[in-house]
């Protein structure tokens, strides 16, 4: 039985139809600060960083809507000697809008761009212990049937000075959209 404060409650279907996305603009820079903040265990940074990430990379950075109310956001950019991979920054979903599948979503919207038509990899860097992170970009490989790969390219001591875990690579990919 639905408690009280269920009752009313919007369903799965419901949350995805209410959920626009789209890139991202100069003015959502205050708000991605915000929703970073609010997804731990996100490092944040300053607002000019995700102004940057708004305007220079919004054509490889997704904003997500309910309501008008900024509840996803993945911060991306083509490495300038990879132009093949799509390195995703940060993928932050806040907490009332997390199960729904609204993370691969914003993923998939990312590379069915125009501007990732050269895209073969997904790059993206998990702390060991982000249970949810990796949960969440396996699960989005898997169901594309895409190869993965993993190995250590931030390690804590020597490139963290000890004050941040080691950030694994996976990779995912190639897509072989020739093929597809
Ligand atoms: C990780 C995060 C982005 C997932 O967002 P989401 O919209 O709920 O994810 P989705 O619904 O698209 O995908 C969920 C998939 O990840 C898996 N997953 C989600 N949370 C998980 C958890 N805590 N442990 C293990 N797997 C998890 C689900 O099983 C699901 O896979 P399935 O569809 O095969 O069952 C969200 O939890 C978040 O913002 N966390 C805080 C910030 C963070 O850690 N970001 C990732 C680092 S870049």
């Amino acid at each position: 039985m639905p408690s009280d404060d269920q009752k009313g409650a919007s369903t799965p279907a419901d949350i995805k139809k209410e959920i626009i996305l789209r890139k991202p603009e100069s003015q959502d820079g205050p708000r991605v600060h915000k929703l970073i903040a609010e997804c731990k265990p996100l490092d944040e940074n300053s607002v000019y960083c995700n102004l940057l990430q708004c305007t220079h990379f919004a054509d490889t950075s997704v904003a997500a809507e309910m309501d008008g109310e900024l509840v996803g956001f993945i911060s991306g950019y083509i490495p300038p000697k990879q132009q093949n991979t799509l390195f995703v920054w940060q993928v932050a979903v806040h907490a009332k809008a997390r199960g729904h599948g609204l993370a691969k979503r914003m993923l998939a919207n990312l590379i069915e761009r125009d501007e990732s038509r050269d895209v073969q990899f997904i790059d993206t860097t998990i702390t060991p212990d982000n249970e949810a992170s990796w949960g969440m970009f396996r699960s989005f490989a898997y169901e594309r049937r895409m190869p993965t790969e993993e190995f250590i390219l931030f390690d804590s001591r020597i490139h963290f000075a000890g004050q941040h875990n080691d950030e694994h690579l996976l990779r995912i990919g190639p897509f072989n959209r020739d093929d597809a």
